[in-house]
């Protein structure tokens, strides 16, 4: 009895499923030719789980002018020799291009057994539903404060040698009372020009989002091909969104650990963001700790690691194929590593 109430629900969802499927599928008979089409489109996009990045976002353009100084400015941190693009270089992917940052050493002597992490890239991370490797903050603005006081980064100490370096400057000084109409600079302030530059910071128009808005003549077949199988095989269950990745925690390895005998990895218990696959093959080295050089072993390692599978070589080189799409645009340039 208990069964049969189960197949009738059953059933019966799976009718309205298909009806509910049929209306959002079927243009609408009165439709003029064009705006079917448009319609149709449409629906194909929708139907992806991957979403493409806006071609445009509200941001305002003065305050992304004082967050793009001072993000290059190296006279924010304590000895006046790093800025944020110091490892998050716009000429480089948005990262250093190196395994592990510049201050790794002095990190690693003084805290050998914490994780040192890999310079993510700064390209689109306010699409991330949290910040850093293991979305320690959870917006730009809580994460803009990190590494001005890290001792391993910008290495301050307070906030007054950088507001007292920021007053000194008449140019500063007058885009910021011009911006925020205060006599005095405040944090806050800082943080908010950082953190509204880097919102700048997104890539639209990746030949797979001008595939997924509807021209079709974008992508090679094989490309198409590396697209499915990233779906079939099931690197899209943690990969997709509009940035495919960064809107869950995972283990690094669900069926095998990535990382075996590493103290901070707490027996494979630790998870990390999905990071974004956006902007991927222009973002070398892979993974937290930076140790994988090349996309086909990253590839590799997350079919053997994360999905429990062998990938033949030819469907391996049609996923880096699919991904190669998702380098996009910044000021209306491709993204390239320099
Ligand atoms: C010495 C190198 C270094 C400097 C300088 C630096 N960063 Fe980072 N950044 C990193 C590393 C390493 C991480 C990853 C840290 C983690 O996951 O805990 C990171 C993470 C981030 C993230 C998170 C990205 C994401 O999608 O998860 C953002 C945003 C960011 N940094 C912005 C900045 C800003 C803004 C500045 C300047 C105020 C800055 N960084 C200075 C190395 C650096
Ligand atoms: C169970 C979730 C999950 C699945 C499934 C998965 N990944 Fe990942 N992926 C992750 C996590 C978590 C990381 C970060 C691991 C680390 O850095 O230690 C990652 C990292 C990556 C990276 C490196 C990103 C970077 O910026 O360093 C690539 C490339 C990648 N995945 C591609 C794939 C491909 C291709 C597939 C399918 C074959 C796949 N992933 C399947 C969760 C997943």
């Amino acid at each position: 009895m208990k069964n049969s109430v189960k197949i009738l629900t059953g059933l019966a969802t799976i009718a309205l499923g298909v009806v509910l499927y049929l209306d959002t599928r079927l243009p609408c008979h009165t439709e003029p030719e064009d705006s079917q089409q448009r319609l149709l489109s449409q629906t194909t996009f929708q139907q992806e789980p991957i979403r493409p990045i806006p071609d445009s976002l509200p941001l305002s353009s003065q305050k992304v002018r004082l967050g793009e100084m001072l993000f290059h400015d190296v006279n924010l941190s304590h000895n006046k020799t790093l800025s944020c693009a110091s490892c998050h270089d716009l000429q480089k992917g948005g990262t250093d291009g190196r395994a592990l940052p510049i201050t790794a050493e002095n990190q690693k002597a003084k805290l050998p057994n914490a994780p040192v992490f890999n310079s993510p890239t700064v390209f689109n991370s306010s699409f991330n539903f949290v910040q850093g490797w293991e979305g320690k903050t959870r917006n730009l603005e809580q994460q803009a404060g990190i590494p001005l006081f890290n001792v391993f980064e910008m290495g301050n100490t307070t906030w007054s040698t950088i507001l007292n370096y920021l007053s000194q400057s008449a140019n500063y000084r007058s885009m910021f009372r011009e911006l925020y109409k205060t006599t005095t600079i405040l944090p806050e302030q800082v943080i908010d020009a950082i953190s509204e530059f880097e919102r700048s910071l997104f890539t639209p128009n990746a030949r797979f989002d001008l595939y997924l808005k509807g021209d079709q003549t974008t992508l090679t077949a094989y490309e198409l091909d590396g697209y499915q199988l990233f779906k079939d095989r099931g690197c899209i269950s943690c990969h997709h969104g509009v940035n495919v990745g960064g809107n869950m925690f995972q283990k690094a390895g669900i069926f095998k650990p990535l990382f075996e005998n590493v103290d901070y990895m707490n027996n494979n218990e630790k998870l990390f963001k999905v990071p974004s696959l956006r902007n991927i093959a222009v973002t070398a080295p892979y993974f937290h700790d930076g140790s994988i050089e090349h996309l086909e072993e990253a590839v590799d390692l997350m079919a053997k690691h994360q999905l429990g599978i062998t990938l033949p070589q030819d469907e391996n080189n049609k996923i880096q194929a699919f991904l190669k799409t998702l380098t996009g645009q910044y000021k209306g340039r491709v993204l390239s590593y320099e």
